[in-house]
């Protein structure tokens, strides 16, 4: 079987103009800062990879294993009609749910999402040849701007996979989680991959691996803005950092000016100038404490009915349900 095609909800056109304006805004704000969606060109998508292989990088590795020791009850429990999966890349660890939500018979329709054409070109093809009877409808889309246009109908799982959830600023965490609750209905389904809060000695070798490949995926942000925007940054000019942020909970990726340079990109007919060392931040990713997505998707109006971690707790699995709507509050009458 084939993949349909692809449902186009971020065209060329619109990319441009919010690459051009992130970057207008990143690159003259003080810290200087870029959206971590911008790394994952074809390049970028595989070099992201090229990382879930490293020796260092233990989150895939490890929530590959936890998926494979509960998909089964993970699809007893939601027994769901669809899966829709956020981020999607390859979607490779995403088979271990397939392949258990298939095994029951339920599952119709299998819904990835990601800003990636590239990859998502490819894993809804691979999917399609492997799963037959299963519809793959792919999305280019913004899982911080299209929720609203996921496929309606009941049984839905939202998968959001890898820990991506941590590579949102916490004020974006909190309108994502809560226009997911928005976007599902009663009874549907979201399960969480979030890496966990650990030992720094093992944080951020994760971010800045032996093999350098963590360093050419930061500066990869570097050549889609030379190609995209007729920028003349020389990458070679920037190293790799990857600092851990032990208030706020998060590794923090930057590209530090390896000295003072100034840098042209024609199409925003803008020069930006960098002292010697400064830093421009890339990503940030949030590291939790077991209760704190609990806690969070309470908050936005969903039961955690479910969570799993590893032996070692490095990485966790939640597994949370839209909740009946509060019901209204009854007044209180006077006298009472
Ligand atoms: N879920 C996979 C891939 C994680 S990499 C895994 O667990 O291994 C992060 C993925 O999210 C990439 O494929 C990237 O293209 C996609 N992505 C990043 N920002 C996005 C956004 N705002 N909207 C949709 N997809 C995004
Ligand atoms: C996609 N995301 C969860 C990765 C992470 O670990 O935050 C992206 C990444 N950045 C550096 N290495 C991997």
């Amino acid at each position: 079987m084939t993949a349909e095609p692809l449902e186009i909800h971020l065209t060329e056109p619109e990319l441009a103009r919010q690459l051009r304006r992130d970057v207008r805004l990143g690159l003259t704000a003080r810290p200087k800062w870029l959206p971590p969606r911008w790394f994952y060109d074809a390049r970028g998508s595989a070099l992201f990879e090229e990382i879930t292989r490293l020796p260092e990088y233990y989150p895939t590795r490890t929530e590959r294993a936890i998926l494979a020791a509960h998909a089964a009850e993970i699809a007893r429990l939601t027994d769901a009609k669809t899966l829709i999966e956020l981020g999607s890349g390859s979607s490779d660890k995403t088979r271990l749910l397939l392949d258990a939500l298939y095994a029951g018979g339920g599952l119709g329709t299998f819904v990835p999402l990601d800003v990636s054409t590239s990859a998502l070109a490819r894993s809804t093809e691979l999917i399609a040849t492997d799963y037959p009877g299963v519809r793959v409808r792919g999305i280019v889309g913004d899982f911080s701007r299209h929720l609203d246009r996921l496929p309606a109908g009941g049984g839905r799982l939202v998968a959001f996979l890898g820990g991506t959830i941590g590579n949102l600023v916490p004020a974006e965490r909190a309108d994502f989680l809560r226009d997911m609750r928005a976007a599902l209905a009663v009874g549907d389904w979201l399960l969480l991959g979030a890496d966990l809060v650990k030992d720094p000695g093992l944080l951020v070798p994760a971010y800045d691996d032996a093999a350098g490949v963590t360093a050419e995926f930061n500066r990869n942000v570097l050549h889609v803005i030379n190609r995209e925007l007729g920028g003349d940054f020389d990458p070679a000019g920037f190293d790799h950092v990857a600092v851990w942020d032990a208030e706020r909970r998060w590794i923090e990726m930057r590209l530090r000016a390896r000295r003072a340079m100034r840098v042209r990109i024609r199409d925003l007919d803008l020069t930006v100038a960098f002292t010697d060392g400064e830093q421009v931040r890339t990503e940030i990713s949030a590291k939790f404490r077991p209760a704190d997505l609990p806690a969070e998707l309470t908050a936005a109006g969903f039961v955690p009915r479910a969570g799993w971690t590893d032996p070692d707790r490095l990485f966790s699995v939640t597994l949370a349900q839209v909740g009946a709507d509060q019901p209204a509050r009854l007044a209180v009458r006077e006298g009472e």
